[in-house]
């Protein structure tokens, strides 16, 4: 199962068309995207806008949008946002946390959504944790990552993420589960993967996660065609 990020149009469509199984539109475009230093102040106004973009390129992956942070406090909120994100072109919803969110996930699982739960290092718990960090290295995490993935499996997730789980707990949480895990930073034992795509492609080089080998240098390659075309432009050469 391969899953990959997308936030607009010709990312969505690139990825569609290249097969990808899963696309989702994550909060992380807070950071990658818009420039913020976490996922905290995303809002459902820019979910439901770029979700809107990617399901027009999308026609054959499963198009999934990320709850942001604050839209899913209760029930009543979470199938409010729920549907705001679904008539904006999502076939699923990610919301973050395992047994404190499972009333909520059980809630918009009978409402009839299709959800992904996600799990271990929380992007939308920085401000609470203050750093980001590999979660199962001690007896009592690993026990409660193991209980949380049950509790969604249990409200009715159709997968998991697992982010910055240690390999070891990813793979006993992937084998206690008859849900799907997919993994990001958490080894290779999990169902499948996820990664943000311009990790994957080298676009953003002021950012690059310890756990990603870059596939390309796209980043380069913007900053060299502008700086062609600068050339060319200041020089008078043609272009066209
Ligand atoms: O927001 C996101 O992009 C994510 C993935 C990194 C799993 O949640």
């Amino acid at each position: 199962m391969v899953a990959l990020t997308a936030y607009s149009y010709p990312f969505a469509r690139l990825i569609d068309e290249a097969g990808a199984d899963i696309i989702l539109v994550g909060d992380s475009l807070g950071m990658v995207e818009h420039g913020r230093p976490d996922t905290t102040e995303v809002t459902l106004e820019e979910m439901v806008f770029h979700t809107r973009s990617v399901r027009r390129g999308v026609s054959s992956a499963l198009l999934v949008s990320d709850l942001p942070f604050g839209s899913y406090e209760s029930p009543d909120q979470a199938l409010l946002s729920a549907h705001t994100l679904k008539n904006a072109g999502a076939d699923a919803i990610k919301l973050e946390g395992g047994t404190e969110k499972a009333e909520v996930a059980a809630a918009l699982v009978s409402e009839g959504f299709e959800l992904m739960g996600h799990l271990g290092m929380l992007p939308q718990k920085i401000r609470e944790e203050g750093r980001y960090r590999i979660k199962g290295k001690t007896e009592t995490e690993k026990l409660s990552l193991l209980s949380d993935a049950l509790a969604i499996q249990e409200a009715g997730a159709f997968s998991v993420v697992l982010e910055l789980v240690t390999p070891p707990v990813a793979a006993e949480i992937t084998a206690s589960l008859h849900i799907p895990t997919i993994g990001i930073g958490s080894g290779s034992a999990c169902t499948g993967e996820i990664l943000v795509t311009y990790d994957l492609i080298g676009l953003t080089p002021w950012f690059k996660p310890g756990f990603v080998q870059p596939l390309a240098n796209t980043g380069e390659l913007v900053r060299s065609c502008v700086q062609d075309f600068c050339q060319r432009v200041r020089s008078r050469k043609k272009i066209q």
